[in-house]
């Protein structure tokens, strides 16, 4: 099973951003992973496009796009120009989901849908056929650094078995307290991409670090 990295900016040095991201391209990540915010859907801020922009610049990596904004649909087109390789909107932030996700692939970006940790993964029956990807939340959305949710990984079996049936080329990516002591059950469970912000960027070496959860 394909096994993916995509570090979070979140817990990036922001004022060293490029070095970061040039620390990113050196390891074997194969994803970045950018957190935009909106100060409604969550209680926090992020950044916008015009940063978006310069990290598209600077990263030879896939562009992973997590959105946790409301009327997320205004924005398709505008993260399509920025560069997003994956855009992903939440279940719970979007009216129309079936309508957003057609919008992001006619846009040639792969569509993730993302589900809060309170959210069942049955929501997603008639969606997962037309999803490239399911995010779900293994802590709330909001902030990096925070613990690993226990109950997340019956989440990933179920969605497992959903996946087998309706949708097996779908990737399962988990998102909110991953590191080490974690990543080999997630990788059991199915998951393919483990995102992780915290436990790279607080790592004295993140290069290895990112090599250690790979391998996990
Ligand atoms: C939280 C974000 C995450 C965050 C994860 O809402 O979606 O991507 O950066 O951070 P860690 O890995 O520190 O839990
Ligand atoms: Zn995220």
């Amino acid at each position: 099973m394909q096994r993916i990295i995509a570090p979070s900016l979140l817990s990036a040095d922001f004022l060293n951003l490029g070095s970061e991201l040039e620390m990113i391209n050196r390891s074997k990540a194969q994803w970045v992973h950018c957190d935009i915010m909106d100060g409604h859907f969550v209680p926090n801020l992020t950044f916008g496009f015009p940063l978006l922009k310069q990290i598209r610049t600077k990263t030879t990596k896939v562009l992973d796009v997590h959105l946790m904004i409301t009327n997320a649909e205004q924005y398709i087109n505008a993260y399509a120009e920025a560069g997003a390789d994956i855009l992903t909107l939440h279940w719970e932030a979007v009216q129309h989901l079936h309508r957003a996700i057609q919008s992001i692939k006619s846009l040639n970006m792969k569509a993730g849908v993302s589900l809060n940790p309170h959210t069942p993964v049955a929501v997603l029956e008639e969606i997962l056929p037309y999803t490239d990807m399911v995010l779900l939340m293994s802590v709330n959305p909001g902030y990096g650094g925070q613990s690993f949710i226990p109950t997340t990984i019956e989440k990933i079996i179920k969605l497992n078995e959903m996946r087998k049936k309706l949708n097996p080329a779908c990737l399962i990516q988990i998102d909110g307290g991953v590191n080490k002591s974690n990543a080999r059950a997630l990788f059991d469970a199915g998951v393919n991409v483990l995102v992780a912000g915290n436990a790279v960027f607080s790592s004295s070496d993140p290069v290895r670090e990112i090599e250690d959860l790979l391998t996990s």
